[in-house]
Protein backbone atom coordinates (compact mmCIF):
# COMPACT_ATOMS: atom_id res chain seq x y z
CA UNK A 1 0.00 0.00 0.00
CA UNK A 2 2.89 2.42 0.91
CA UNK A 3 4.25 2.18 -2.22
CA UNK A 4 1.88 2.35 -4.18
CA UNK A 5 1.22 5.15 -2.94
CA UNK A 6 4.58 6.58 -3.35
CA UNK A 7 4.77 5.51 -6.82
CA UNK A 8 1.09 7.55 -7.86
CA UNK A 9 1.77 9.57 -11.37
CA UNK A 10 0.77 12.60 -11.17
CA UNK A 11 0.08 14.64 -14.29
CA UNK A 12 -0.92 18.66 -14.53
CA UNK A 13 -2.91 19.95 -17.40
CA UNK A 14 -1.60 23.56 -17.04
CA UNK A 15 -3.24 26.22 -19.72
CA UNK A 16 -5.59 29.40 -20.04
CA UNK A 17 -8.96 27.60 -20.18
CA UNK A 18 -10.26 30.94 -21.58
CA UNK A 19 -12.73 29.40 -21.71
CA UNK A 20 -12.76 25.73 -21.92
CA UNK A 21 -13.27 24.02 -25.16
CA UNK A 22 -14.23 20.16 -26.40
CA UNK A 23 -11.11 19.96 -27.48
CA UNK A 24 -9.28 20.28 -24.09
CA UNK A 25 -12.24 18.04 -22.73
CA UNK A 26 -10.78 15.17 -25.16
CA UNK A 27 -7.36 15.98 -23.37
CA UNK A 28 -8.71 15.42 -20.29
CA UNK A 29 -10.53 12.51 -21.08
CA UNK A 30 -7.32 10.78 -22.39
CA UNK A 31 -5.07 11.89 -19.25
CA UNK A 32 -7.27 10.89 -16.83
CA UNK A 33 -7.00 7.70 -18.40
CA UNK A 34 -3.15 7.03 -18.04
CA UNK A 35 -2.72 8.95 -14.87
CA UNK A 36 -3.58 8.03 -11.17
CA UNK A 37 -4.09 11.70 -10.60
CA UNK A 38 -4.43 14.87 -13.30
CA UNK A 39 -4.81 18.06 -11.75
CA UNK A 40 -6.27 20.61 -14.34
CA UNK A 41 -4.47 24.11 -13.43
CA UNK A 42 -5.52 27.33 -14.78
CA UNK A 43 -2.65 29.80 -14.93
CA UNK A 44 -2.79 33.66 -13.12
CA UNK A 45 -2.21 35.56 -16.31
CA UNK A 46 -3.40 39.15 -15.86
CA UNK A 47 -1.15 40.20 -18.99
CA UNK A 48 -2.64 38.16 -21.79
CA UNK A 49 -6.41 40.25 -20.72
CA UNK A 50 -8.26 36.78 -20.15
CA UNK A 51 -11.88 37.21 -20.96
CA UNK A 52 -13.05 34.93 -17.99
CA UNK A 53 -11.41 35.22 -14.48
CA UNK A 54 -9.54 32.83 -13.04
CA UNK A 55 -12.57 32.12 -11.03
CA UNK A 56 -14.50 31.04 -14.11
CA UNK A 57 -12.52 29.68 -15.81
CA UNK A 58 -12.03 27.14 -12.59
CA UNK A 59 -15.92 26.40 -12.69
CA UNK A 60 -16.17 25.78 -16.00
CA UNK A 61 -12.77 23.21 -15.75
CA UNK A 62 -15.33 21.66 -12.45
CA UNK A 63 -18.01 21.48 -14.20
CA UNK A 64 -15.99 19.38 -16.97
CA UNK A 65 -13.85 17.17 -14.59
CA UNK A 66 -17.02 15.98 -12.04
CA UNK A 67 -17.57 13.02 -14.23
CA UNK A 68 -13.30 11.73 -13.36
CA UNK A 69 -12.49 10.90 -9.95
CA UNK A 70 -9.41 11.16 -10.22
CA UNK A 71 -9.12 14.60 -11.54
CA UNK A 72 -9.23 18.06 -9.74
CA UNK A 73 -8.89 21.99 -10.65
CA UNK A 74 -6.37 24.41 -9.42
CA UNK A 75 -4.63 27.32 -10.45
CA UNK A 76 -1.45 28.28 -10.20
CA UNK A 77 0.85 31.70 -10.31
CA UNK A 78 4.69 31.67 -11.55
CA UNK A 79 6.81 29.08 -12.98
CA UNK A 80 4.94 26.26 -14.31
CA UNK A 81 7.43 23.42 -13.00
CA UNK A 82 7.58 24.97 -9.44
CA UNK A 83 4.20 24.29 -9.60
CA UNK A 84 4.60 20.82 -10.69
CA UNK A 85 6.88 19.88 -8.22
CA UNK A 86 5.11 21.28 -5.11
CA UNK A 87 2.24 19.32 -6.20
CA UNK A 88 4.74 16.19 -6.46
CA UNK A 89 3.69 15.90 -10.25
CA UNK A 90 6.29 14.02 -12.70
CA UNK A 91 4.59 14.80 -16.15
CA UNK A 92 3.34 17.83 -17.58
CA UNK A 93 0.24 17.07 -20.25
CA UNK A 94 0.03 19.61 -23.22
CA UNK A 95 -2.25 19.27 -26.54
CA UNK A 96 -0.64 19.04 -30.28
CA UNK A 97 -3.74 19.97 -32.80
CA UNK A 98 -1.65 20.79 -35.92
CA UNK A 99 2.17 21.12 -36.83
CA UNK A 100 1.17 25.05 -36.01
CA UNK A 101 1.26 24.39 -32.23
CA UNK A 102 4.95 22.78 -32.47
CA UNK A 103 7.13 24.97 -32.25
CA UNK A 104 5.67 27.31 -29.14
CA UNK A 105 5.12 23.76 -27.61
CA UNK A 106 8.96 22.63 -28.27
CA UNK A 107 10.42 25.53 -26.88
CA UNK A 108 8.25 25.76 -24.32
CA UNK A 109 8.85 22.06 -23.12
CA UNK A 110 12.67 22.40 -23.88
CA UNK A 111 12.66 25.59 -21.41
CA UNK A 112 10.52 23.37 -18.55
CA UNK A 113 12.98 20.10 -19.23
CA UNK A 114 15.82 22.77 -18.64
CA UNK A 115 14.12 24.05 -15.49
CA UNK A 116 13.69 21.17 -13.79
CA UNK A 117 14.81 17.98 -15.59
CA UNK A 118 12.98 15.47 -13.81
CA UNK A 119 9.61 16.94 -14.87
CA UNK A 120 8.62 15.38 -18.51
CA UNK A 121 5.75 16.88 -20.89
CA UNK A 122 4.00 14.66 -22.42
CA UNK A 123 1.79 15.26 -25.52
CA UNK A 124 -1.32 14.37 -26.72
CA UNK A 125 -3.28 14.55 -29.88
CA UNK A 126 -6.66 16.06 -29.58
CA UNK A 127 -9.63 14.13 -31.56
CA UNK A 128 -8.91 15.14 -35.18
CA UNK A 129 -12.78 16.63 -34.74
CA UNK A 130 -11.21 18.84 -32.20
CA UNK A 131 -8.16 20.10 -34.38
CA UNK A 132 -9.25 22.90 -35.65
CA UNK A 133 -11.10 24.25 -32.41
CA UNK A 134 -9.12 27.08 -30.07
CA UNK A 135 -10.13 28.75 -27.14
CA UNK A 136 -8.90 32.04 -29.37
CA UNK A 137 -11.25 30.84 -32.42
CA UNK A 138 -14.23 30.36 -30.08
CA UNK A 139 -14.01 33.55 -28.72
CA UNK A 140 -14.12 35.96 -31.98
CA UNK A 141 -16.24 33.77 -33.59
CA UNK A 142 -18.81 34.03 -30.34
CA UNK A 143 -17.81 37.53 -30.36
CA UNK A 144 -19.25 38.29 -33.96
CA UNK A 145 -23.07 35.94 -33.13
CA UNK A 146 -21.52 32.79 -34.47
CA UNK A 147 -22.78 29.63 -33.02
CA UNK A 148 -19.94 27.41 -31.46
CA UNK A 149 -22.49 24.82 -30.63
CA UNK A 150 -20.54 21.42 -30.53
CA UNK A 151 -16.87 23.40 -29.82
CA UNK A 152 -17.73 24.34 -26.47
CA UNK A 153 -19.55 22.81 -23.31
CA UNK A 154 -23.05 24.14 -23.73
CA UNK A 155 -22.37 25.93 -20.18
CA UNK A 156 -19.33 27.62 -21.50
CA UNK A 157 -21.86 28.82 -24.80
CA UNK A 158 -23.79 30.08 -22.57
CA UNK A 159 -21.10 31.94 -20.48
CA UNK A 160 -19.70 33.08 -23.91
CA UNK A 161 -22.79 34.48 -24.50
CA UNK A 162 -23.15 36.37 -21.35
CA UNK A 163 -20.20 37.42 -20.99
CA UNK A 164 -20.14 39.56 -24.48
CA UNK A 165 -23.21 40.74 -23.72
CA UNK A 166 -22.44 42.45 -20.55
CA UNK A 167 -19.32 43.49 -22.15
CA UNK A 168 -21.25 45.22 -25.03
CA UNK A 169 -23.69 47.01 -22.28
CA UNK A 170 -20.18 48.55 -20.68
O1 LIG B 1 -3.27 27.46 -22.70
P1 LIG B 1 -1.95 28.16 -22.92
O2 LIG B 1 -2.14 29.67 -22.85
O3 LIG B 1 -1.26 27.73 -24.19
O4 LIG B 1 -1.02 27.73 -21.67
C1 LIG B 1 0.28 28.26 -21.53
C2 LIG B 1 0.90 27.91 -20.15
C3 LIG B 1 -0.01 28.31 -19.03
C4 LIG B 1 1.16 26.42 -20.08
C5 LIG B 1 2.26 28.68 -20.08
O5 LIG B 1 2.06 30.01 -20.40
C6 LIG B 1 2.91 28.58 -18.70
O6 LIG B 1 3.38 27.54 -18.31
N1 LIG B 1 2.94 29.72 -17.95
C7 LIG B 1 3.55 29.81 -16.63
C8 LIG B 1 4.97 30.41 -16.70
C9 LIG B 1 5.95 29.35 -17.17
O7 LIG B 1 6.30 28.46 -16.42
N2 LIG B 1 6.33 29.42 -18.47
C10 LIG B 1 7.11 28.39 -19.15
C11 LIG B 1 8.59 28.48 -18.98
S1 LIG B 1 9.26 30.02 -19.37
Amino acid sequence: MENERHHKAIAIYPGSFDPLTNGHIDLVERAARLFDNLILAVVHNPSKNPLFSVEERMEMLREAASPFPNVEVDSFEGLLVNYASMKRAGVLIRGIRAISDYEYELQMALMNRRLRPEIETVFLMAGEAYSFVSSRMVKEACRLGGDVSGLVPASTELRLREKFKSLQRT
